[in-house]
C-alpha cells in the first residue's frame, strides 16, 4: 500500500497503530516487538509515541523493540550513535524497560562480532519475531545499513558503508572522515522476516530510490526494492509515486 500524506499525518497515524497494536497485545498479556529506524524521517514518529505515552497513557511496558543498525566504533554516548539518538528521541521519554531494548552493539572487537550478531538474530525469534518494523530510506535505495550489493539473505552482520552513505553523514559528522566506515546492520532477511513493515521517505531527495523501490526491478543493486517481494509493506511517503 502506498499512502501519501503529511509528514506529521503519517507519524499521527503510524503512532497510533502502533499504540493500537500495543494495547491488543497487553490485553491478552502479550509482547509487541518493534523493530526500529534512525535517520531523520522517523523522528516525527517518535515524538508522537512520546506524546501518546503522556497524553492518552500508552504505556510500553510489554514493548520490546529492535534497531536495524549502529556505526561500528562509537560509544553509547556519542552523540552521533543510533544508541544516544534513540535515548534523546524516544526511550528516555517512555516507559520501556531498559532491558527490553536491543540496539546492535558498535564498539565490540571485530572478533566477537559474527557470534554477537547471530546472537542478535537468535533473540529476535525467541520473541516471537518482529511485528512491526520501521524503515527508512537512503538515497541509494539502502534501508538499515543494507548498501547496493546486499543479498536477500543477508543477516544481522558487519557492513562496510558506501561513499554516498558516508558523505550524507558527513555534516552530523563535521567531516567525512569523522563517519565510521563499517556498521553492524539487521540484514535484508531480518527486515523481510517483519510481520509488517512501515518504509517512511519524506522529501524530493527520497523520491527517486522510492519511486525505484516501489516500481523497478527487484535488485539487489537497490536493496529496499525487494520489499515488493513482502505481503505487507505500507510505503509512507509526501510525494506522489508515479
Ligand atoms: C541511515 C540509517 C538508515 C536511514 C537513513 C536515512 O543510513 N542507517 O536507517 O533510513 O540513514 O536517514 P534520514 O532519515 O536522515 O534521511
Amino acid at each position: 500500500m502506498i499512502l501519501e500524506d503529511t509528514i506529521d499525518n503519517h507519524a499521527k497515524l503510524i503512532g497510533w497503530q502502533i499504540a493500537d497494536a500495543i494495547e491488543t497485545k497487553r490485553q491478552s498479556n502479550e509482547h509487541l516487538v518493534l523493530g526500529l529506524a534512525t535517520g531523520s524521517t522517523p523522528i516525527p514518529l517518535y515524538q508522537e509515541l512520546v506524546r501518546l505515552h503522556r497524553e492518552a497513557n500508552i504505556s510500553f511496558e510489554n514493548v520490546y523493540t529492535f534497531n536495524l543498525d549502529e556505526y561500528c566504533g562509537l560509544e553509547k554516548k556519542h552523540p552521533e550513535s543510533y544508541n544516544y539518538f534513540m535515548r534523546q528521541h524516544l526511550f528516555d521519554h517512555i516507559d520501556i524497560p531498559q532491558d527490553n531494548i536491543f540496539i546492535p552493539r558498535g564498539t565490540l572487537e571485530q572478533v566477537f562480532v559474527n557470534d554477537y550478531c547471530v546472537g542478535y538474530e537468535m533473540k529476535i525469534q525467541e520473541l516471537g519475531g518482529i511485528d512491526i518494523q520501521i524503515l527508512g530510506i537512503g538515497r541509494n535505495g539502502h534501508i538499515g545499513f543494507n548498501e547496493p550489493g546486499s543479498s536477500r539473505a543477508s543477516i544481522t552482520r558487519r557492513v562496510e558503508l558506501a561513499h554516498t552513505t558516508r558523505r550524507d553523514a558527513a555534516p552530523a559528522f563535521e567531516g567525512f572522515d569523522n563517519v565510521p566506515s563499517f556498521a553492524i546492520t539487521m540484514g535484508m532477511k531480518t527486515i523481510m522476516s517483519a510481520k509488517r513493515i512501515i518504509l517512511m521517505a519524506f522529501g524530493e531527495n527520497k523520491k527517486q530510490a522510492t519511486k525505484q523501490a516501489i516500481l523497478g526491478d527487484i535488485t539487489d543493486e537497490l536493496p529496499a526494492s525487494f520489499l515488493q517481494q513482502h505481503s505487507n509493506v505500507t510505503y509512507c511517503t509526501d510525494f506522489n509515486i508515479e
